[in-house]
């Protein structure tokens, strides 16, 4: 059987937290990237701090929450993180996050393989029915990213973000498992 978690240009591995730290200070030194990532207000982080963070989330982690680095396969170097979230409702729903926090990897296609493999794992080990994502009006990459591999839009929260001093939707997006097998045959 394929490995469930190695894609074309990435695998998703285990957050080492120790090593995590360092990278997601690196990453918060980029305004841009968090403002694309996160709706809280941007800042540098500390890497001690974000390691604490990390793991008062790994001890309180709720069982439905998956969450993982992303490796490029090139040279094993972490180049993001990304999940699933609240993936155990009865409903068969979850929430998907992804991040490539090397900015020179943006467009190369290593996020769109990343959400690739959460969505097999999603449907195919956590038998999930629809996964859902929230995407700021301002992120076109990420918008025709999730589009092109299969995410619809399904409507957005008007007016959730101020930016720069102008307002943006939050666009709510998500695909039921019977469209993501279809678009496996295409
Ligand atoms: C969003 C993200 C996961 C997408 O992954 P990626 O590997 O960069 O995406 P891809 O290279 O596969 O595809 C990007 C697409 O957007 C297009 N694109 C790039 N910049 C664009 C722009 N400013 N406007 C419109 N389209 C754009 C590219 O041309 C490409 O489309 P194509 O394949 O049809 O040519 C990644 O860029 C990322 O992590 N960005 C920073 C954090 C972030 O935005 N996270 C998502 C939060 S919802």
């Amino acid at each position: 059987m394929k490995n469930l978690f190695t894609g074309k240009l990435t695998r998703l591995v285990a957050q080492d937290i120790d090593a995590m730290g360092a990278v997601i200070a690196k990453w918060s030194r980029d305004s841009e990237f968090y403002q694309l990532f996160d709706s809280d207000p941007t800042r540098p982080r500390n890497a001690k701090r974000a390691q604490e963070q990390m793991r008062d989330y790994a001890e309180k982690n709720q069982p439905g929450n998956f969450s993982f680095a992303v490796m490029r396969l090139e040279d094993d170097r972490i180049i993001g993180e990304g999940g699933l979230f609240d993936a155990l409702s009865p409903h068969r729903n979850a929430w998907l996050a992804i991040g490539i926090g090397e900015r020179e990897l943006w467009g190369k296609g290593y996020g769109t393989d990343a959400v690739q493999i959460l969505l097999r794992f999603g449907f195919q080990e956590l038998n999930l029915h629809r996964i859902n994502l929230g995407v700021f009006g301002y992120n076109a990459r990420a918008i025709r990213a999730y589009e092109k591999i299969g995410f619809v839009h399904e409507g957005a929260w008007r007016d959730a973000l101020k930016r720069e001093g102008k307002r943006w939707d939050s666009i709510g997006m998500g695909i039921l498992k019977s469209e993501w097998e279809a678009k496996q045959n295409e």
